[in-house]
């Protein structure tokens, strides 16, 4: 439709830039479209309303593309355009406007990504490279960010906004799926160390809602893309509203990023597989020293912040030990292949685990799998146990491990399949579950970014099994950014 309203538009207007921007101005909605005329075909358009919309400038060439992946085997300059732009290119030039015709002058942004990073690197699947690369992005995300010497962390992106943080009252995060589940162990950490009253919300209900903000208040969004719009729109009522706004986000220069007052990169790299798997690891990770950040600005103790440092430079380690055993994660999924049911189970930091490894199952592998609270079961789920329904049952020895040890029996009670995700040398669930799955011991706040790394194995090779589409599952987009 659009197309033939810029057509429409050319029988007048002679001339395709202005056709274009006539039809532009005729619509309403969201789009990110790219136009090209066969009367100037060295011409492309493109425009952006609330879908992305990037701008590779290469030598003598330019690219239109919705995100830089595809853009940086030909260059690393892109320019992301802003809702209500309007881009010109040729081979020569690049301009960009508004859609009342105003010029726009944006300085490209220098992606740091190679083209090879964006490419498989020899796994067969994007899911289980990412998933590989996990050691490597808690060190990217943690680098220069540390002064283990004082358990401080060192966040430049928040710097301008560090007054005004040491007076925010109540933080407000706001994400969708693999995100939101961060956002939940982020609630953990926050409140426990660093003592703030902290509030997790679906972006697609906040902003629905009237929430009761005030400049007080941060309102701190987490998204791998930048582009969810769900999200995007929460942080938008959150800006509306006079909050602080935030971002955790790992795609450079996305408009989340552009859209907050202040925020934290990733720098997780490129992200390709549909589920989200190293961008979950580095959004814990971020969380890990946004927490000390605040922590040490509201009483956290220079020794919790340094036991916090030095555990988070510890991890990179700890979680090759387990990528380590894979094959044994691999054997075991082919055991629980032709279960129809999963039930994951955690309690307190593993809660939120629990819920994003039911979602990298059901998202892969099509099956049902729920994430629920372990005290939860009681009270209706645990009538779905039977010997066809396995569990996957994240038991650390944490403060909640002789409560996960009943729910477990709870469970073999019913002849429910129970696989343990447990600390390494517990002899003892290795006598009560089918199988265990074990994890090297790190501090509480921090467990769930080695406990996840099983249910992502787990999954990927349940998927793998099932012979589906790791990468590209079905009825998913890797970035929603439509209602
Ligand atoms: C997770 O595996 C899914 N791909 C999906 O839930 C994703 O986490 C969600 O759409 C949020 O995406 P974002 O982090 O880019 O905002």
């Amino acid at each position: 439709m659009l197309a033939h309203l810029v057509e429409q538009h050319l029988k007048t207007e002679k001339n395709f830039e202005k056709a274009a921007l006539k039809a532009l101005n005729d619509v309403r909605g969201t789009y990110g479209i790219a136009l090209q005329y066969k009367g100037e075909p060295d011409k492309l358009i493109a425009a952006r309303m609330g879908s992305p919309i990037v701008l590779g400038l290469g030598d003598g060439e330019h690219f239109i593309a919705s995100d830089p992946s595809p853009i940086l085997p030909h260059t690393k300059k892109v320019v992301f355009l802003e809702d209500g732009e309007v881009a010109v290119l040729t081979p020569g030039e690049h301009r960009i406007f508004k859609l009342d015709s105003s010029k726009v002058m944006r300085a490209p942004t220098e992606i740091d990504w190679n083209a090879e990073q964006a490419q498989k690197g020899g796994y067969e699947h994007f899911m289980m490279k990412e998933i590989m690369e996990g050691p490597e992005v808690i060190e990217n995300t943690l680098r220069g960010r540390l002064i283990p010497e004082k358990g401080m962390a060192k966040l430049g992106g928040l710097e301008s906004v560090a007054e005004q943080l040491e007076k925010i009252e109540r933080i407000i995060i706001v994400a969708c799926g693999t995100a939101y589940y961060a956002a939940l162990v982020g609630e953990y950490m926050l409140e426990e160390h660093a003592g703030i009253p902290v509030e997790v919300e679906l972006g697609s209900e906040f902003r629905y809602r009237k929430p009761v903000l005030n400049e007080r208040t941060a309102v701190l969004a987490i998204s791998q893309s930048g582009e969810t719009l769900d999200t995007l729109e929460a942080v938008r009522e959150g800006k509306r509203r006079g909050a602080l706004t935030l971002g955790i986000v790992n795609t450079v220069g996305s408009t989340i990023v552009r859209e907050t007052d202040a925020g934290v990169y990733n720098h997780a790299g490129p992200e390709i597989g549909v589920a989200s798997t190293k961008a979950f690891i580095s959004q814990l990770t971020a969380l890990g020293l946004f927490t000390i950040f605040l922590g040490r600005q509201r009483g956290m103790s220079e020794a919790e912040g340094k036991e916090i440092a030095k555990e988070l430079k510890r991890l990179p380690a700890k979680l090759q030990q387990i990528l380590d055993t894979k094959e044994t994660i691999e054997k075991m999924a082919g055991k629980y292949v032709h279960a129809r049911d999963f039930l994951y189970l955690g309690r307190r930091y593993n809660l939120p685990v629990a819920y994003e490894g039911a979602l990298k199952l059901k998202e892969i592998s099509y099956i049902h799998a729920e994430g629920c609270g372990a005290g939860e079961m009681k009270h209706g789920p645990i009538a779905m146990i039977d010997k066809d329904f396995p569990t996957m049952a994240l038991a650390p020895k944490d403060s909640m491990y002789g409560k996960m040890i009943s729910n477990i029996h709870e469970i073999k009670a019913r002849k429910g399949p129970v696989i343990a995700v447990a600390t390494e040398g517990d002899t003892e669930i290795s006598q009560l579950a089918d199988d265990v799955i074990y994890v090297p011991q790190t501090i509480e706040m921090l467990s769930p970014i080695l406990n996840v790394v099983p249910l992502q194995l787990f999954a990927y090779y349940f998927a793998k099994q099932k012979g589906l589409n790791v990468d590209r599952p079905r009825n998913l987009a890797k970035s929603v950014t439509v209602e």
